[in-house]
């Protein structure tokens, strides 16, 4: 249980430290199962989804230790995780999946959990894992899949981020050549394509739909610096356009970020991009119409923020969630401190300039919290984000300490 008071904040000025993408460095994490060789994961993050990762590889028989900001990680032997309450907190636990079943030719495991956005379900790794040979039963709960892996086309249905992580990394070992077609390409999936070249692994059409792999032998151990969070970044854009602030978010990768820019400037905001990062200054004014969508399309994760600024603007905003089908939670927590918000199936009307009221509010998830934190900012009085599941520290390393840093009144409470 976390609990953060949030005070109506003047204009947010001066700089933030990005910190590295907890959804590169959480794949990157599992891949290094691929390999007996040791592995250092430098700029580690401090979330508690990295915490669990980490416990989840030494329940898989890896030795992991942390030595200043990296994470060293080495798997001798490795196993099927056998701690289900691991598999059950955080979703991304499906990705030792293809690392294990590339590496030992079997994998048992729980299905994994994570935020409630929706349903979730694993088909398309596990569709994809048996055009490469492998057989998959289910027996109690648990998924059994097993084989000797065999290069193969596979095209995915939808370009799910965790299935092309996961199948990627199964091509690495697998004999042959794997095609993944309408693979996804956020820019962690190509980190994780780095990682595994850096690994030994042999790759074509990184950063594509397209990708190939020729499959080794055998992968070696690697140093890497995964990217910088492209969510947090925008996640403090929003928070700064809210404020009509100033700010220098250091280490942005605003290539990532393209979507979200080109909606905040078309509503105002003015980004200066230089060699220590991201510039933004001036004052979201205009609605939005926003459709999320896989990248370089608008993000989702980046939709719950967003749409914390918008009901500061002017006029009827508008959102289309395509990715998740139960991804509005937010917004009855939104319009418990005053926001106007409709939501009709998947999609989200924002009557926007409604002056926000400090409440006591819940955050539902990851993004919903992030999104309440940052209403909190422009609410008159005192914001009670309730945050019983701490969502909050799962994705976001020390959010309150880098708005505070930036003059906003936030302060956590437990
Ligand atoms: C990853 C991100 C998450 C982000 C999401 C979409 C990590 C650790 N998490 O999650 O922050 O919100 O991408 O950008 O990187 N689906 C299926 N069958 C499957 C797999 C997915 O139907 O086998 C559906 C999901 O239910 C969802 C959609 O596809 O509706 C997108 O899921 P996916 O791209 O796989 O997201 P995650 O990898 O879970």
């Amino acid at each position: 249980m976390a609990e953060y008071r949030i005070f109506h904040s003047p204009r947010l000025s001066g700089e933030a430290l990005i910190s590295t993408a907890k959804n590169a460095v959480l794949p990157i994490m599992a891949a290094t199962l691929l390999t007996g060789e040791e592995c250092v994961i430098r700029r580690m993050p401090s979330l508690s989804d990295t915490l669990h990762m980490q416990a989840l590889l030494s329940d898989c028989g890896a030795q992991v230790r942390s030595q200043e900001d990296a994470l060293v990680v080495r798997s001798g032997a490795v196993k099927s995780p056998g701690d289900e309450e691991l598999l059950r907190t955080m979703r991304a636990s499906v990705l030792v999946l293809g690392p294990l079943l590339a590496r030992n030719g079997e994998c048992t495991f729980s299905m994994p959990g994570g935020c409630a956005i929706g349903q979730r379900p694993i088909d398309l790794h596990l569709k994809g894992l048996q055009k490469l040979g492998a057989k998959v039963e289910t027996e109690g709960g648990m998924i059994r899949v097993t084989g000797r892996l065999q290069g193969a086309n596979i095209y995915l249905d939808f370009p799910s981020v965790g299935a092309t992580e996961n199948l990627v990394m199964a091509a690495t070992l697998s004999r042959g050549f794997t095609r993944i077609e309408n693979a996804a390409k956020e820019p962690e999936i190509a980190d994780l394509c780095r990682f595994l070249v850096a690994m030994g692994a042999r790759i074509a059409g990184i950063g594509t739909n397209n990708l190939t792999v020729e499959g080794v032998e055998e992968m070696h151990g690697a140093h890497y610096t995964p990217i910088p969070d492209r969510i947090e970044a925008g996640t403090l854009a929003c928070a700064a356009a809210m404020t009509e602030g100033s700010v220098l978010l250091q280490n942005a990768r605003s290539d990532h970020m393209r979507a979200l820019m080109f909606k905040l400037a078309e509503s105002g905001v003015i980004f200066q991009e230089d060699e220590k990062g991201l510039r933004l200054r001036g004052r979201a004014r205009r609605p939005m119409e926003v459709r999320t969508l896989s990248y370089p399309g608008f993000p989702t994760d980046m939709q719950a923020p967003l749409m914390a600024l918008t009901t500061q603007l002017g006029g009827l905003s508008i959102f289309l969630e395509t990715i998740f089908e139960n991804r509005f939670m937010h917004a009855v927590e939104l319009n418990r401190m005053g926001a106007q918000i409709r939501v009709e199936g998947q999609l989200a009307l924002v009557q926007g300039g409604k002056s926000l009221t400090g409440a006591a509010v819940t955050a539902t998830d990851l993004r919903a919290a992030a999104a309440l934190m940052i209403a909190g900012l422009s609410a008159q009085g005192e914001t009670l984000l309730h945050d019983p599941a701490c969502h909050l520290m799962r994705g976001y390393e020390h959010l309150e300490e880098k708005l505070q840093a930036l003059g906003a009144q936030v302060r956590q409470e437990a």
